[in-house]
């Protein structure tokens, strides 16, 4: 009698690669680099228009034009920056996500992390986890761009806003407050960048997804 083969016998059909990013986190991920270029070099402008420190931003570098101009940018910008923001965090709540890639973190995780980049021994062989340090960077860039969304609230409509101007200490706290978040923001893309050169294959996955 013919045995009937075992289901092990059977070869699982060989599985697609799976993507280290999803084709929606790198359409959100690459629409906010957008947005965000967008929101920075026409804020600028804005800011030039009426500065509150004892400097300006070089014209070359903002967008816009003049003040008029900046502000049509900024505010196209903004509903690409608050859209596409909330699809990505909501997709990444639906999926689980958030919780898979950004947890657990801890301070100690962190300085153990932190310790180990500095010494050039952070480990990068599972391009699928971020490490602490990443994780602490990416939900403090997005706590930021809250705080940003909401500053800009007050800036943009401080009277339907007075709660929020309020508890931000008024229409002129809230402009420091946007610009600090602004500046934040921008340290955080200027070291971001810097990461990524360092480790190139991180940005092919975040390209082509694997
Ligand atoms: C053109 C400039 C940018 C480049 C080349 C770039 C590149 C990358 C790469 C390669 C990763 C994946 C890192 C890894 O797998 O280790 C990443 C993730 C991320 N980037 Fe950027 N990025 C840029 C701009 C920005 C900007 C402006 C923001 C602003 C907030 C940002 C926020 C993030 C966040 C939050 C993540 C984690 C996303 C997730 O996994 O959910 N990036 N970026």
């Amino acid at each position: 009698m013919l045995a009937r083969p075992a289901i092990h016998d059977t070869p699982p059909a060989p599985r697609p690669a799976e993507a280290i990013h999803p084709g929606w986190l790198r359409a959100t991920h690459w629409l906010n680099a957008l947005a965000v270029v967008i929101m920075t070099m026409s804020g600028w402008r804005i800011y030039n228009a009426s500065p509150f420190f004892d400097f300006t931003f070089p014209n070359g570098i903002t967008l816009g034009g003049w003040l008029g101009g900046a502000l049509q940018w900024h505010f196209a910008g903004m509903w690409l920056l608050f859209a596409n923001g909330l699809l990505y965090l909501a997709l990444n709540v639906a999926t689980g996500r958030l919780w898979r890639k950004f947890l657990p973190i801890a301070p100690r995780g962190v300085a153990r992390d932190l310790a180990a980049a500095l010494r050039g021994q952070l480990s990068h062989a599972d391009p699928r986890r971020y490490n602490q340090v990443q994780r602490l960077a990416y939900l403090s860039v997005m706590a930021d761009i809250a705080v940003l969304i909401l500053s800009g609230l007050v800036l943009w409509k401080s009277v339907q806003f007075d709660l929020l101007r309020e508890l931000m200490g008024g229409y002129e706290a809230a402009r420091r407050v946007h610009f600090l978040a602004m500046a934040l923001l921008a340290a955080f893309v200027v070291v971001h960048l810097a990461m990524v050169a360092l480790v190139p294959r991180s940005l092919i996955a975040m390209i082509r997804g694997k």
